[in-house]
């Protein structure tokens, strides 16, 4: 640490440090058995929509006594920016020091948000799917359709990935990617039913719609199949949610208000937070048959858990350009 100086990190420095998403999964444990004990600070993100329609601008503050962690993601996901030939997420995370306040570091967090997010899938799903799970159905072959295999290949046995999207060519170039990158047997399907039938774990990572088009209907997740909900509600009919022994989320009250504000109108109640399975406060998995479900918000403090480890990884292997203050 330099003082009167702060540590610029770009999205090749991030990604140069060379973190992995075992070491993300243990960062995002801590944070949410901290979660559950109340022992983090996290305010509900405030927003701002440039341009209206599903556009958003998010602030995300967190504070992690026990991972030394404080700061804030400043983030934005414009849905038709692929026009664009630009990312739909992008920002910057401001990641200050707890004990005097001061800035440390700003870094590029589109790496980090891709990472968290299938981080939190695989932790929801160590509580609340079969460990034994190998069978992985995706819907949105994207960012988030590889890092959340990414994850579940840390935590469990994978076998098979079956991949639908509605662009042919991502769901053919996402089968390559992930057979290549994980030495997992991928197979691009016609049908999103294909891909949750006969699926031990379904990831949807499609658009955020606040009308859902509710494509999987009741009947198509089996029995003792575990659902993550990356793109909230959007993928399922409120006949299949209600199929679920257990609907959880990341943040119960951040899951409340976006109920307030519109989307998951049709959800079952709420079995847990993140933060009380990880603590066992509420039981994750109880039977091999049940049928369980996380629709994880994505919170300021899975991002405030893995920002203090790519500013330490960063200084240890000199990475990035130190800026006056
Ligand atoms: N919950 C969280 O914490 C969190 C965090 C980050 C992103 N997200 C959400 O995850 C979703 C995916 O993000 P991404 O970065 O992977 O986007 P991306 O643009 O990289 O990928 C999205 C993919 O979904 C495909 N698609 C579009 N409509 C579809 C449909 N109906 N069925 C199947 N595939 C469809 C697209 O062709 C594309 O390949 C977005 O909705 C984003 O808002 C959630």
């Amino acid at each position: 640490m330099k003082s009167n100086q702060l540590l610029y990190l770009s999205q090749k420095d991030v990604l140069a440090v060379g973190l992995t998403m075992a070491e993300i999964i243990d960062a995002l444990t801590v944070a949410f058995q901290e979660k559950g004990k109340g022992l983090t600070e996290m305010p509900p993100k405030p927003g701002i929509h440039p341009g209206g329609g599903d556009n958003f601008i998010h602030a995300m503050p967190a504070y992690i006594p026990a991972l030394k962690s404080a700061g804030v993601k400043w983030v934005s996901g414009f849905p038709e920016n692929y026009q664009r030939g630009l990312p739909y997420i992008t920002g910057l995370l401001i990641l200050n020091d707890p004990e005097s306040g001061i800035p440390l570091s700003v870094m590029d967090c589109i790496w980090i948000t891709a990472m968290r997010t299938g981080a939190a899938t695989a932790l929801s799903a160590r509580y609340l799917a079969r460990p034994e799970s190998s069978v992985v159905g995706v819907l949105g072959c994207g960012v988030q359709g590889q890092t959340n295999v990414e994850a579940l290949n840390v935590l469990f046995p994978l076998e098979k990935v079956m991949a639908y999207d509605v662009n042919d060519e991502a769901a053919k170039r996402y089968v390559e990617e992930i057979s290549t990158r994980f030495d997992l047997e991928a197979v691009a399907v016609a049908k999103p039913r294909d891909a949750v039938t006969g699926c031990d774990i379904v990831v949807t990572a499609g658009p955020i719609l606040k009308e859902p088009h509710a494509t999987i209907q009741a009947g198509w997740l089996d029995g003792g199949a575990f659902a993550s909900l990356v793109d909230f509600d959007s993928y399922w009919h409120a006949d299949a949610m209600q199929e679920t022994t257990k609907f959880c989320t990341d943040d119960t009250q951040q899951l409340l208000h976006y109920k307030d504000v519109g989307y998951f109108k049709k959800i079952p109640p709420i079995h847990a937070d993140l933060g009380e399975l990880a603590t066992g406060q509420k039981p994750g998995r109880e039977t091999p048959n049940e049928k369980t479900m996380a629709a994880n918000l994505g919170l300021a403090l899975d991002d405030m858990a893995v920002a203090p480890l790519i500013f330490r990884k960063a200084i240890e292997k000199d990475i990035g350009t130190w800026l006056p203050l």
